[in-house]
């Protein structure tokens, strides 16, 4: 595991974008594993620009969203599909054919999971997985008690996320209560991740996952099993780390 601490989130933001452009210029088809959140928007952001400076491209560029709302269709304003579409896809080159978010709406949620594991291995798995992590660790909507060996499921959503989601919606019955996400187990199986975070209401949770045990009540600490995790922190995020990195 690496840790990276930055002084502003547009630091954080920059070298994520970095890390990203480094694996589609490695590989024009990478496969990318996209965040949802306030997190990763400024990292978005970076890689339109550049991609509208002509230093990137996206046009045989594949991905996988970590999750989405349950009952929210893609043209619901807080899915994660209009989020994606709105944040980045509409404004680079990527093939939205070549772009996958679980399916919110499936009527057999089971069968429509096992078909997301099974294009991700089809198409080659993960190269890169962006992740954000929420103020109880969870990591996609893997929220505590996660299984390290979860696969893409149906999942309840804590108490505490619904509360930090509840900024996005009119009223808190309006927020999901239910998602379709990743497990740990298949986010722990791409090449490389990268978890961004930011702000002092990360501090905490950040190192709970950095220098806490690997526990299920943090699910984040489980990237310390990954061979290759990139933890890029802005200095807030990071006070409460106390090893020098
Ligand atoms: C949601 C998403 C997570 C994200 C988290 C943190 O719950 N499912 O993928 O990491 O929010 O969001 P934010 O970056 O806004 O703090």
């Amino acid at each position: 595991m690496e840790v990276i601490i930055t002084n502003s989130a547009d630091e954080m933001s920059k070298k994520g974008a970095e890390l990203v452009a480094a694996a589609v210029k490695k590989n024009p088809k990478a496969v990318l594993g996209l965040a949802t959140g306030g997190t990763p928007v400024k990292m978005y952001a970076e890689l339109i620009k550049l991609y509208k400076s002509g230093a990137l491209d996206f046009k045989k560029v594949r991905s996988f969203n970590l999750d989405e709302y349950v009952g929210l269709p893609g043209t619901h304003d807080q899915s994660y599909r209009c989020f994606m579409n709105e944040n980045l896809f509409n404004h680079i080159n990527i093939d939205k054919k070549n772009t996958n978010v679980p399916d919110g709406l499936a009527k057999d949620i089971e069968k429509s999971c096992a078909e997301y594991e099974a294009k991700i291995k089809a198409w080659g798995g993960i190269d890169l997985q962006v992740l954000g992590i929420g103020s109880n660790g969870h990591i996609a909507f893997n929220e505590p008690l996660s299984g390290a060996m979860s696969k893409t499921r149906k999942v309840a959503i804590s108490q505490r996320t619904i509360s930090d989601n509840a900024r996005f919606f009119k009223t808190m019955d309006e927020v999901p209560k239910t998602a379709v996400t990743m497990g740990i187990g298949t986010i722990l199986e791409a090449r490389k991740i990268v978890l961004l975070a930011s702000g002092g209401n990360k501090a905490d949770v950040i190192a709970a996952a950095v220098e806490g045990p690997v526990t299920q009540l943090v699910p984040a600490s489980f990237l310390q099993l990954h061979a290759d995790t990139v933890f890029v922190v802005e200095k807030e995020a990071a006070s409460k780390l106390k090893g020098k990195y």
